[in-house]
């Protein structure tokens, strides 16, 4: 016995760090993945109760031109009809789902760089949407002293 222990050295050695490895891979394993995960699949159910719980941030357009009929107007006339309130006002939920939004009144987009987020010429966009070099195009000037911002075009 002691002599095939002192043969099989080579062997025993590394069957040991196996052994170990894989006694070091289950203990994090078992640690880190959550008890639910495999419930549903690839996939931990528990993730669904922490989503549930965040709070609403974006209220949904259906929400803002329910109050905001001249602008849900001007919008609906131009260009600008498929982008959402919000996608220029930010999320708005607390403004728009309050009891009284007066008193969570939503400060004004900075005009300075909101248009040119989407509109600076850059030639990875489609050719077809409007894009302008805002510096020479605009000439320092703020785009909504030629654009109305809820319908572009006026
Ligand atoms: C339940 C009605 C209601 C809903 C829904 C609502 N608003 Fe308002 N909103 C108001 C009122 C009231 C004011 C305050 C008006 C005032 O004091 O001049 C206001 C003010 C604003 C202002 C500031 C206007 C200013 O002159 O400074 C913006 C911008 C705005 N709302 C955007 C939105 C957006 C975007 C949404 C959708 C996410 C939205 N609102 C949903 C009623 C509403
Ligand atoms: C393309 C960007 C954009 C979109 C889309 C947009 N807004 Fe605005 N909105 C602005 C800007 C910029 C101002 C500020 C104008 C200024 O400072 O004169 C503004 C101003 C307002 C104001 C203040 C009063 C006014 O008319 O200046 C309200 C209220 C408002 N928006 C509501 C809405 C609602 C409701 C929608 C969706 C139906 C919407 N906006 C969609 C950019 C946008
Ligand atoms: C979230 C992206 C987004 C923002 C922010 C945005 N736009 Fe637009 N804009 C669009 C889209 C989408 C169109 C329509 C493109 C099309 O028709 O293919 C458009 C169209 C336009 C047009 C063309 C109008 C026409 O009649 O041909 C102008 C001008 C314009 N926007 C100006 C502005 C100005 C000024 C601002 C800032 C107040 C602004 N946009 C902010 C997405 C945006
Ligand atoms: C001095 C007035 C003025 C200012 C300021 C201005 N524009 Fe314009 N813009 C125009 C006029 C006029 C047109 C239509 C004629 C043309 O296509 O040049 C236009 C057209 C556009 C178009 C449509 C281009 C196309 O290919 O269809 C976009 C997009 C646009 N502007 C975005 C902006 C943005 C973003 C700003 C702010 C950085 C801005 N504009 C500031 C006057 C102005």
């Amino acid at each position: 016995m002691r002599q095939f222990l002192r043969d099989s050295g080579h062997l025993i050695r590394p069957a040991v760090i196996l052994l170990a490895g894989l006694g070091i891979f289950l203990a994090v394993r078992t640690a880190f993945i959550p008890k639910a995960f495999g419930e549903y699949g690839h996939y931990d159910p528990a993730a669904l109760e922490r989503i549930r719980a965040r709070s609403v941030s974006y209220a949904g357009q259906d929400q803002c031109v329910l109050c905001h009929d001249e602008q849900a107007k001007a919008r609906a006339a131009g260009k600008h009809a498929h982008v959402a309130c919000e996608a220029c006002h930010g999320p708005q939920a607390s403004h728009a789902l309050a009891d009284d939004p007066s008193a969570h009144k939503p400060p004004l987009p900075d005009v300075a760089n909101l248009c040119r987020r989407c509109h600076e010429k850059d030639a990875a966009k489609p050719k077809g949407f409007p894009q302008v070099v805002t510096a020479e195009h605009s000439g320092g000037a703020l785009c909504n002293t030629c654009h109305q911002p809820h319908n572009p075009h006026l």
